[in-house]
Protein backbone atom coordinates (compact mmCIF):
# COMPACT_ATOMS: atom_id res chain seq x y z
CA UNK A 1 0.00 0.00 0.00
CA UNK A 2 1.10 3.03 -0.94
CA UNK A 3 1.17 5.45 2.19
CA UNK A 4 1.34 9.54 1.99
CA UNK A 5 2.34 11.61 4.98
CA UNK A 6 4.08 14.30 6.63
CA UNK A 7 7.14 13.32 8.41
CA UNK A 8 8.68 16.03 10.29
CA UNK A 9 7.64 18.55 8.23
CA UNK A 10 8.53 17.40 5.25
CA UNK A 11 5.47 15.74 2.50
CA UNK A 12 6.63 11.70 1.93
CA UNK A 13 5.56 8.35 1.08
CA UNK A 14 6.09 4.97 1.48
CA UNK A 15 5.11 1.67 -0.02
CA UNK A 16 4.41 -0.68 2.57
CA UNK A 17 1.76 -3.43 4.16
CA UNK A 18 -0.85 -1.79 5.16
CA UNK A 19 -0.94 -3.58 8.66
CA UNK A 20 2.88 -3.06 9.62
CA UNK A 21 3.74 -0.88 12.72
CA UNK A 22 4.59 2.74 12.38
CA UNK A 23 7.49 1.83 14.48
CA UNK A 24 8.99 -0.79 12.47
CA UNK A 25 7.87 1.42 9.04
CA UNK A 26 9.93 4.68 10.78
CA UNK A 27 12.67 2.72 12.37
CA UNK A 28 13.23 0.49 8.97
CA UNK A 29 12.17 2.68 6.41
CA UNK A 30 12.96 6.14 7.51
CA UNK A 31 16.53 5.42 9.98
CA UNK A 32 14.55 6.88 12.63
CA UNK A 33 15.65 4.87 15.65
CA UNK A 34 15.13 7.25 18.09
CA UNK A 35 11.85 5.77 19.19
CA UNK A 36 12.62 2.21 20.33
CA UNK A 37 10.64 -0.68 19.60
CA UNK A 38 10.70 -2.23 23.15
CA UNK A 39 7.66 -3.73 24.91
CA UNK A 40 5.51 -3.89 21.39
CA UNK A 41 2.52 -3.44 23.46
CA UNK A 42 1.78 -0.13 24.24
CA UNK A 43 2.82 -0.10 27.59
CA UNK A 44 6.22 1.64 28.07
CA UNK A 45 6.17 4.32 25.86
CA UNK A 46 9.25 4.41 24.26
CA UNK A 47 8.14 4.10 21.01
CA UNK A 48 5.88 7.26 21.43
CA UNK A 49 6.05 9.83 18.12
CA UNK A 50 3.40 12.59 17.72
CA UNK A 51 0.57 12.19 15.13
CA UNK A 52 -1.33 15.25 14.61
CA UNK A 53 -0.42 16.84 17.08
CA UNK A 54 -1.21 13.81 19.51
CA UNK A 55 1.08 11.21 21.36
CA UNK A 56 0.54 7.71 20.36
CA UNK A 57 2.40 4.75 21.02
CA UNK A 58 3.95 3.48 17.18
CA UNK A 59 4.10 0.14 18.20
CA UNK A 60 -0.07 0.39 18.12
CA UNK A 61 -0.58 2.14 15.26
CA UNK A 62 -0.60 0.26 11.72
CA UNK A 63 0.36 2.43 9.57
CA UNK A 64 -2.39 2.59 6.88
CA UNK A 65 -3.67 4.79 9.45
CA UNK A 66 -0.99 7.84 8.91
CA UNK A 67 -1.87 8.17 5.53
CA UNK A 68 -2.10 12.44 4.98
CA UNK A 69 -1.65 12.74 8.69
CA UNK A 70 1.38 14.25 9.88
CA UNK A 71 4.13 12.19 11.89
CA UNK A 72 7.18 14.17 14.22
CA UNK A 73 9.62 11.87 15.74
CA UNK A 74 12.45 12.76 18.09
CA UNK A 75 14.58 13.79 15.09
CA UNK A 76 12.63 16.28 13.80
CA UNK A 77 11.47 17.51 17.35
CA UNK A 78 15.16 18.34 18.46
CA UNK A 79 14.88 21.12 15.37
CA UNK A 80 12.65 22.98 17.38
CA UNK A 81 12.73 25.51 20.45
CA UNK A 82 10.82 23.45 22.72
CA UNK A 83 13.99 20.82 22.68
CA UNK A 84 16.08 23.31 23.83
CA UNK A 85 13.60 23.97 26.84
CA UNK A 86 13.50 20.32 27.61
CA UNK A 87 17.66 20.18 27.33
CA UNK A 88 18.27 23.05 29.29
CA UNK A 89 15.37 22.13 32.15
CA UNK A 90 16.82 18.54 32.30
CA UNK A 91 20.14 19.72 32.71
CA UNK A 92 20.06 22.14 35.45
CA UNK A 93 17.98 19.73 37.43
CA UNK A 94 20.98 17.24 37.40
CA UNK A 95 18.61 14.84 35.45
CA UNK A 96 20.51 11.89 33.87
CA UNK A 97 18.32 9.47 31.15
CA UNK A 98 20.14 6.35 30.07
CA UNK A 99 20.47 6.37 25.86
CA UNK A 100 17.61 4.10 25.71
CA UNK A 101 15.31 6.23 27.12
CA UNK A 102 16.53 9.93 26.57
CA UNK A 103 14.79 10.61 23.20
CA UNK A 104 11.75 9.34 23.90
CA UNK A 105 11.34 11.32 27.35
CA UNK A 106 12.65 14.68 26.16
CA UNK A 107 9.83 14.29 23.14
CA UNK A 108 6.91 13.72 25.60
CA UNK A 109 7.52 16.24 28.09
CA UNK A 110 8.37 18.58 25.55
CA UNK A 111 5.17 17.83 23.84
CA UNK A 112 2.85 17.75 26.99
CA UNK A 113 4.86 20.98 28.49
CA UNK A 114 3.74 22.49 25.00
CA UNK A 115 -0.37 21.65 26.84
CA UNK A 116 0.22 22.29 30.13
CA UNK A 117 2.09 25.27 30.45
CA UNK A 118 2.04 25.52 34.14
CA UNK A 119 1.79 21.80 34.76
CA UNK A 120 -0.25 21.03 38.39
CA UNK A 121 0.37 17.80 40.14
CA UNK A 122 -1.62 15.68 38.25
CA UNK A 123 -0.12 16.35 34.91
CA UNK A 124 3.26 16.43 36.07
CA UNK A 125 2.17 12.31 37.21
CA UNK A 126 1.28 12.28 33.37
CA UNK A 127 4.60 13.37 32.44
CA UNK A 128 5.95 11.73 34.63
CA UNK A 129 4.35 8.25 33.58
CA UNK A 130 4.87 8.99 29.43
CA UNK A 131 7.79 6.94 29.82
CA UNK A 132 8.21 4.05 31.95
CA UNK A 133 11.53 4.00 33.61
CA UNK A 134 12.88 2.30 36.23
CA UNK A 135 16.24 4.30 37.11
CA UNK A 136 16.09 7.97 37.32
CA UNK A 137 14.56 9.17 40.83
CA UNK A 138 10.98 10.85 40.02
CA UNK A 139 11.93 13.69 42.40
CA UNK A 140 14.80 14.49 40.03
CA UNK A 141 12.58 14.28 36.95
CA UNK A 142 9.92 16.29 38.62
CA UNK A 143 12.25 18.92 39.26
CA UNK A 144 13.23 18.91 35.52
CA UNK A 145 10.06 19.27 34.45
CA UNK A 146 9.09 22.29 36.84
CA UNK A 147 12.15 23.51 35.32
CA UNK A 148 11.82 23.09 31.90
CA UNK A 149 8.45 24.75 32.46
CA UNK A 150 9.94 27.75 33.85
CA UNK A 151 12.38 28.23 30.98
CA UNK A 152 9.92 27.61 28.08
CA UNK A 153 7.23 29.99 29.61
CA UNK A 154 10.69 32.76 30.41
CA UNK A 155 11.19 32.37 26.69
CA UNK A 156 7.54 32.77 25.58
CA UNK A 157 7.34 35.74 27.25
CA UNK A 158 10.17 37.30 25.82
S1 LIG B 1 7.31 -0.28 22.37
FE1 LIG B 1 5.45 0.80 22.11
S2 LIG B 1 4.71 1.12 24.10
FE2 LIG B 1 6.48 -0.08 24.38
S1 LIG C 1 16.43 6.57 31.86
FE1 LIG C 1 16.39 4.69 30.83
S2 LIG C 1 15.62 3.22 32.21
FE2 LIG C 1 15.64 5.11 33.24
Amino acid sequence: MLIEFVLNDEPTSVEVPAYKRLADVLREGFNLTGLRSACGKGYCGLCTVVLNEELVYSCMIPVFQIRGKSVQTIEGYAETEGFNDVFEGFKEAGVHLCDYCAPTRTLTTGILLDRYVRPDARQIEEILSSVKCNCTPYETLKKGILLTSQIRQKRLKS
